[in-house]
């Protein structure tokens, strides 16, 4: 067991932990943060994706241990007050869910991706980038028409490069592993 702090949403937080206990154990756990999901044992699926010091990590692939020290931000500390992000208002108004339950991974990568290239994103880019990002529901289409539509409302019409949409399958991981 070790003592370890850290800013979780802004607030700082210390617990005693297992050496062996996961970052999304740790959040949904101890923390009571259950917006983070846990889809897969694979590290494949995404739905546990956090910003750790402004950088997407799967956080079931890194200690909570790892993660003392340092400032992570979950689905719960994106919003600002009542007002929501900008990629969670352009999921909801562009249907970006069905069951919701990939959604908080997917916000937060999106989020992190649309920071990460200044909000310069085509549907190329936002497929190639999300593809650690899994969506049972396939629900791709409208989480790619999201994201770009939250890059446009973030950084302004010049920001995506190409709206139009295709209907290209999404294929699998790897952004935001550890
Ligand atoms: S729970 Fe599936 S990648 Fe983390
Ligand atoms: S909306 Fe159901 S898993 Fe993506």
């Amino acid at each position: 067991m070790s003592m370890i702090a850290m800013t979780v949403n802004g607030a700082p937080v210390n617990r005693e932990v297992n050496d062996s206990t996961l970052l999304v154990e740790f959040l949904r756990e101890h923390l009571g943060l259950t917006g983070t999901h846990v889809g897969c044992d694979t590290t494949q699926c995404g739905c546990c994706v956090v910003h750790l010091d402004g950088v997407s990590v799967k956080s079931c692939t890194v200690l909570a241990a790892q993660a003392a020290g340092r400032s992570v931000t979950t689905i719960e500390g994106l919003a600002d007050g009542n007002e929501l992000h900008p990629v969670q208002t352009a999921f909801r108004e562009h249907h970006g869910l069905q069951c919701g339950y990939c959604t908080p991974g997917m916000i937060m990568a999106g989020a992190e991706l649309i920071a990460t290239y200044d909000g310069v994103l085509d549907e190329h880019v936002v497929r190639e980038e999300m593809e650690g990002n899994l969506c049972r529901c396939t629900g791709y289409h409208n989480i790619v028409r999201a994201i770009l539509a939250a890059a446009e409302e973030i950084k302004g019409p010049d920001a995506v490069v190409q709206p139009a949409l295709a209907h290209a399958p999404v294929s699998a991981p790897n952004r935001g592993a550890a």
